[in-house]
């Protein structure tokens, strides 16, 4: 279930293009269960219809502090005391002005400068020409909208429907719904620094073929949103995966599992947690070919020899670091059969605190999972649920782990 379930959010439209993304931003907080009032600034009239907003979230739309609906006349303090937040997406550069002025002409204005400031916050969706988005004036209003208490979420980057390319596409639907459900997720690892490694690795045969495996990197991809949006900064290193990133991760594209590893020592330096979840080859060929190698018309295959790979998990739980208490290292384990067993032996050899094993042909590829969580003390199971959802369960139950062995360190029990 999304952190925005029941959530009542105010969805403020002003003028500009990027008005046609709001029917489908609309579509997706409704889907995750929030109750969406639309209200809209009389430019963005111009660019969608009040009916077209209020067929997609299921409510009459507001555009007038003179709408007569309300039997008080006053939508801008009946609107504002019901909302969890306001979200105005697209806001524009003259909406920018308006807010760094206090300024209520019209029906959202008023709505900002009447809600309550400790109740609801005020999250901006900039969208406009990215000369307009770089000059100083836009900038100066944005610097005063936030020192005033909004909370901007930043804009996109790529072609603009002007025929410009730059900075100041409003962010996709689904980025704004992912800021959003960060924004009310309760910061669990606030200012942690959280290493995970996702996905196959490719080990390259010769230039065109190479031996992978069938690991989508979802789960990886899973967890990197829920550590992220727990307040984690987060470094994901993904093997050849088609996934978008989350949006705040940094995220490190590699191919073999030696350029894991590499990848890893250099960004586990100053990580408080590492997660490997990637399924890393365990073998590669001893030699890539430089050229594609070539059927020779005898009917014989290439006699391929392997070499094993590094074991990225157990090189860094055997650091130093790690060692000491410093770095706290989960791993997984893909089985096929057996588990348990499987799981428990595992952890020991990797010398891991933390193992979670889940079977590997069932879950690789599926949006859900049921996980076996191994530790000193024993196994628990995890029932099925989404990978989103067993995520943030992660990321809460490490939240705990950190918490537990900060308490020790200060007791002097060791970490
Ligand atoms: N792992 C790793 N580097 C490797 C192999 C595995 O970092 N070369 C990590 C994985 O990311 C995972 C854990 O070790 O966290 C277990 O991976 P798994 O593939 O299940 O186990 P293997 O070590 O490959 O052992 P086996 O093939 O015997 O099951």
């Amino acid at each position: 279930m999304s952190v925005l379930s029941g959530k009542h959010i105010i969805l403020g439209l002003s003028g500009g293009v990027a008005c046609y993304k709001a029917a489908e931003l609309a579509r997706l907080l409704t889907k995750a269960g929030a109750a969406v009032q639309v209200v809209m600034s009389e430019a963005a009239e111009h660019f969608i219809t009040p009916t077209t907003m209020q067929a997609v979230s299921g409510r009459a739309v507001y555009t007038s502090q003179w709408d007569g609906r309300e039997a008080n006349a006053m939508p801008h303090i009946n609107l504002s005391r019901e909302a969890d937040v306001m979200l105005i997406a697209p806001c524009s550069a003259d909406f920018i002005a308006q807010l760094a002025q206090g300024r209520c002409t019209e029906l959202l204005g008023l709505l900002c400068v009447a809600r309550p400031m400790d109740k609801v916050p005020l999250l901006l969706a900039p969208a406009m020409n990215r000369e307009m988005w770089a000059h100083p004036a836009t900038q100066r209003n944005l610097a005063q909208a936030v020192a005033d208490g909004a909370v901007s979420l930043g804009v996109g980057c790529g072609a603009q429907a002007c025929g410009e390319t730059g900075d100041g596409r409003m962010l996709e639907p689904a980025e704004i719904v992912q800021e959003l459900e960060a924004f009310f997720t309760p910061k669990l690892l606030g200012g942690e620094r959280v290493l995970i490694t996702a996905g196959p690795t490719f080990e390259a045969i010769d230039p065109v073929r190479g031996i992978t495996n069938r690991s989508s990197g979802k789960m990886g991809f899973a967890l990197a949103l829920a550590a992220r949006e727990a307040g984690a900064e987060v470094t994901l290193v993904a093997g050849p995966v088609a996934l978008p990133t989350p949006r705040g991760v940094t995220r490190i594209d590699v191919q073999s599992a030696q350029d894991m590893l590499r990848a890893v020592e250099h960004h586990v330096r100053d990580a408080r947690v590492f997660i490997a979840t990637a399924a890393v080859a365990d073998w590669r060929p001893a030699t890539a070919a430089a050229h594609k190698i070539k059927k020779d018309g005898s009917g014989r295959a290439p006699q391929l020899s392997f070499l094993e790979n590094p074991d990225i998990l157990a090189t860094v739980a055997a650091s130093e670091r790690a060692r000491r208490g410093e770095l706290y290292c989960v791993g997984f384990a893909a089985e096929s059969d057996r588990l348990a067993e499987h799981a428990k032996a595992k952890r020991e050899r990797k010398g891991v605190p933390l193992l979670v094993g889940n079977v590997g042909p069932a879950t690789f590829g599926q949006d859900d999972n049921a996980l076996l969580l191994v530790d000193e003390t024993g196994t628990r199971e995890w029932p099925r649920a989404s990978k989103r959802e067993l995520g943030r369960q992660l990321v809460a139950e490490l939240s705990r782990r950190l918490a537990a062995a900060r308490a020790s360190a200060t007791t002097g029990g060791g970490a």
